[in-house]
C-alpha cells in the first residue's frame, strides 16, 4: 500500500487534485493507495499541548504512514518552501518515525514556474535527516493553475507522462529497497 500524503491543509488547495490524480493513477498501476489529508487535521494539532499529548487525529496518520511501503508526498511552495502544517505533522509524529526507512516519492506543485523546486528540494534535505529513503526522481508542476484550470484534472500529456513514469519507477524503488534489506540501521 502507497499512503498519499496531501502537504497542505488549505481550502481549495489544487494539491489535493494532484493527489486526486495519483490516487487514480496508481489503481491504474494495482496499487492500492491511502490518502493522508493534512486538511483532516483538527485545530488541536496547532495547541501548545499536542507535543506532550499526540492529537488522535495525528496518531492515525502516523499508523497509515507505518503501514505503507511508500509514501508519496504532494506538496505544494509556499513562500519558497513546504507549508509549516506539513513540518508541524512531521514534528508531531512519534519516535522511531514511521518515516525512518521509508522510500519517499516527491511531487512538487506551484503557481510559479519552478514547480515546487525550492520546496522539494528542502523537503529531501529534511527526509534525510529523517533517514527516509527519498526517491531521486521528483516531478514538478509549475504553473498548475493553468496546468489544472480545465475540468480540474490534469490534462497535458507530458505532465500525465511524467507521473506515470515516476510512479511506475517508484513502485521499483519500493520493491527493491523491499527485498534488499533497505530498511536496516546503518
Ligand atoms: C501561503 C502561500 C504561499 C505561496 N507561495 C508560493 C511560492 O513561494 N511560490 C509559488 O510558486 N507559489 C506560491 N503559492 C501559490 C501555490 O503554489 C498555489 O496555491 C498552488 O495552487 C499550490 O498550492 P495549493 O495546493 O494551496 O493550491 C503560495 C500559496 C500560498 C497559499
Amino acid at each position: 500500500m502507497i499512503a498519499i500524503l496531501i502537504g497542505t491543509n488549505r481550502l481549495g488547495s489544487r494539491t489535493r487534485l494532484v493527489g486526486a490524480h495519483l490516487i487514480r493513477l496508481y489503481a491504474e498501476l494495482g496499487e492500492e493507495t491511502r490518502p493522508v489529508d493534512l486538511g483532516l487535521l483538527p485545530n488541536e494539532v496547532g495547541s501548545p499541548r499536542a507535543y506532550a499529548s499526540r492529537p488522535m487525529a495525528v496518531s492515525r496518520f502516523a499508523a497509515l504512514l507505518e503501514a505503507a511501503s511508500g509514501i508519496v508526498i504532494v506538496l505544494p511552495e509556499y513562500n519558497g518552501s513546504f507549508p509549516g502544517i506539513l513540518k508541524l505533522f512531521f514534528d508531531l509524529l512519534p519516535h522511531p518515525s514511521p518515516l525512518e526507512g521509508k522510500s519517499i516519492c516527491l511531487v512538487g506543485v506551484a503557481r510559479g514556474r519552478f514547480g515546487g523546486l525550492r520546496a522539494v528540494e528542502q523537503m529531501q534535505n529534511h527526509l534525510l535527516y529523517r533517514r527516509a529513503h527519498p526517491y531521486p526522481y521528483s516531478v514538478l508542476l509549475p504553473d498548475v493553475g493553468l496546468l489544472l484550470a480545465e475540468a480540474a484534472r490534469i490534462q497535458d500529456p507530458a505532465s500525465i507522462k511524467r507521473l506515470r513514469e515516476q510512479a511506475e519507477g517508484f513502485l521499483c524503488f519500493v520493491a527493491s529497497l523491499t527485498s534488499g534489506g533497505g530498511n536496516q540501521e546503518g
